[in-house]
């Protein structure tokens, strides 16, 4: 349990027989186990994978791992990246080895997935109302003296409904809160001082709950970079500092949790929240930024610090999620369709885009892609041929895969990554 989190769970996870429940993976794996298969370490596509398959590139995930916590070293800040990115137990043990504080999750069944891999720490960026949900979290910290939970409250209602429901369900001990703040026009958090801090004071007041920080989601309006956004954000992270000031005295813990930060914004955010406090004050200034693990070819290119600001080399993150698919279709001169669909591949925030082609992906049903070839495509793509294309967000594309192959760069498969979605 050294990590925080029970090894021998996760690893576990290798001696389970692989069948057809896993879409893409070869039928030749059949009734054999991860660790069988990675033992051998077979090209992934020598085995004979069906389109389509998606697949993780080790290297750029164990680049993105250390860049990462090198950078939030260097900004002294923690990390608690969001387990909804990936759902992985595995992966979630790479992040903790690389110096992680705890793991995030935005609801209470994601929370319990991660505690039936041990996980000792977690933030639960989001309210929590629901009497069933409260119940097990009691049992939960009853069972296990060294799980800590955090979560945020954003109403009195809420906070009068926690109270009430941990103390129907004999709490033994006070469940963490922060005081979350939002912005006008945004998703969840108190509007303005005077709603959080007659929330902090209530949460304060009551004896199931320990008020222990601020937190906030600067992203909540979206991930724009532009100048004026910049602002907007920068503004939001001050109101932020400015809350926890404010409150120090109302505080229960020895250390004030102010917790923020998507992968967008992750670097505007340790500018505001890091560094000096007043005195007296000792404030861990924790990230939750998840998508920074894979990164990708569309949101997460534009708009990541480590990808946006020009940096070069070492300190760039490597999209390391990708889909490839086959094509089965080549209807007109300038058109293919590829087996690879909604079910497959993420679309809320831009189509997929395909590797070594100038064409695009122009639509996608929910189990074709459009791809509208440029004219130096149209002899290299014929009805078979197999594509890679790279996504725009990595959270929407994880959740359609239980299974995904991580390959080394001779497409060796080096483990296979379970998702729990
Ligand atoms: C509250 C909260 N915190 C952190 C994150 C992580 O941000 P990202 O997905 O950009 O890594 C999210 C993502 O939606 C979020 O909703």
């Amino acid at each position: 349990m050294s990590l925080g989190l029970d090894a021998a769970s996760v690893s576990a996870l290798a001696d389970e027989p692989i069948d057809w429940r896993f879409k893409g993976l070869p039928a030749s794996w059949w009734g054999l186990t991860p660790a069988q298969i990675c033992h051998r370490s077979p090209d992934l596509f020598d085995d004979g994978p069906v389109s389509p398959v998606c697949v993780l590139d080790a290297s750029a995930l164990a680049h993105n791992l250390s860049t990462m916590a090198r950078w939030c070293r260097k900004h002294r800040v923690e990390l608690a990246p969001h387990g909804k990115t990936h759902m992985a137990p595995q992966l979630i043990e790479r992040q903790l080895g690389a110096g992680a504080t705890a793991i995030t999750a935005a609801t209470i069944s994601q929370v319990r997935t991660f505690r039936a891999f041990g996980v000792r720490q977690v933030m639960l960026a989001n309210e929590l109302v629901d009497p069933a949900g409260l119940r097990w979290l009691v049992g939960e910290m009853a069972r296990d003296p060294l799980f800590e939970l955090v979560c945020w409250v954003d109403s009195i209602r809420g906070v009068e409904l926690m109270s009430t429901a941990l103390s129907t369900a004999g709490a033994t001990r006070p469940v963490d809160v922060c005081v979350e703040l939002g912005m006008p026009g945004g998703r969840t958090g108190c509007r303005g001082a005077a709603a959080s801090d007659a929330v902090a004071a209530a949460a304060a007041a009551s004896p199931q709950l320990r008020l222990v920080g601020v937190a906030g989601y600067e992203a909540a309006l979206g991930h724009d970079v532009r100048p004026d956004a910049l602002a907007r954000v920068g503004g939001y992270l001050a109101e932020l500092r400015a809350t926890a000031v404010r409150l120090a005295g109302l505080f229960e813990s020895e250390h004030v949790i102010v917790t923020a930060g998507g992968s967008t914004y992750f670097d505007e955010v340790a500018d505001a929240l890091g560094g000096e406090w007043p005195q007296g004050m000792s404030v861990r200034t924790v990230l939750r930024s998840g998508c920074y693990l894979t990164h990708d070819d569309g949101l997460y290119r534009r708009t990541s610090p480590l990808a946006r600001t020009g940096l070069t080399g070492s300190s760039h993150l490597r999209p390391a999620l990708s889909v490839w698919a086959q094509v089965i279709s080549r209807p007109e001169p300038d058109l293919a369709l590829v087996g690879m669909g909604r079910r497959d591949v993420s679309f809320d925030q831009d189509l997929p885009i395909p590797y070594g082609l100038s064409g695009q992906v122009t639509k996608l049903n929910d189990q074709h892609a459009y791809l509208r070839l440029g004219p130096e495509d149209r002899d290299r793509v014929e009805v078979g041929t197999w594509l890679q294309f790279g996504v725009s967000h990595p959270c929407t594309v994880f959740d359609k895969w239980a299974m995904i192959p991580m390959l080394d760069h001779d497409n060796r498969v080096v483990e296979l990554i379970r998702t729990f979605f």
